[in-house]
């Protein structure tokens, strides 16, 4: 059996180039966390939450899973908001998709692999709700990535509609939900204009942002 060798001394010279950046780098870390944003993403490998933002360690409190998704009752995602809006009192939460999800696209075409088909029915909900606006995105790759979008409007609602966020707002706690989906191929992320800061206008920026999905794009910009 390997015994990871390797990780443990790339982990031994990682702690020895931030400490000679800066001294006191872990002494800073452990003894505050302060993040300002939680991170909800896609557990994919090749999106790492906060190289892509450029932020350090302590900057970005995270909850990945396989493709991001918000389900009312998953306690595991649910305790990292309360934790996140309630103790840390973050300020931005945002559910970041990314482009090529082989889980959406799993969803999309039905495929079977096992347990998973189960936690990936909920976008297979979302895909039924706006099948229209999905099949009108062009070839299969189109559509995978107009349902990723969705996705990401569908589960930006659903933070918004948790207890947690809802009671944040009932006191006029600053709390700002966004929905992002990133570009596997170049790297940029895309704000999908979504962002939700209160329970009045919650559902019009939702259907908004739907909206805003069926308008073709610009190919210059
Ligand atoms: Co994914």
């Amino acid at each position: 059996m390997e015994s990871l060798k390797h990780l443990l001394e790339k982990n031994r010279q990682w702690a020895a180039e931030r400490t000679a950046q800066q001294s006191d780098f872990f002494q800073r870390l452990a003894n505050i966390q302060k993040p300002q944003y939680l991170w909800i993403g896609c557990a994919d490998s090749r999106v790492p939450a906060n190289e892509i933002v450029a932020l350090d360690p302590g900057e970005l409190f995270v909850h990945r899973n396989v493709a991001n998704v918000v389900v009312h009752t998953d306690l595991n995602c649910l305790s990292v908001i309360q934790f996140a809006v309630d103790v840390l009192k973050v300020e931005h939460i945002m559910v970041v998709g990314h482009y090529g999800c082989g889980g959406v696209r799993s969803a999309l075409l039905n495929s079977r692999h096992g347990l998973i088909d189960n936690w990936l029915r909920h976008i297979q909900d979302v895909n039924q709700k706006y099948r229209s606006i999905v099949q009108a995105a062009g070839n299969v790759e189109q559509q995978v990535d107009r349902l990723c979008e969705l996705n990401v409007i569908e589960q930006a609602l659903n933070v918004c509609e948790t207890t947690i966020v809802q009671d944040a707002w009932a006191r006029k706690q600053p709390l700002q939900v966004h929905g992002w989906v990133y570009g596997l191929k170049d790297g940029i992320i895309q704000d999908l204009k979504i962002t939700m800061d209160s329970p009045e206008d919650m559902r019009g920026i939702y259907e908004r942002a739907v909206q805003h999905l069926t308008i073709p794009k610009n190919p210059n910009g």
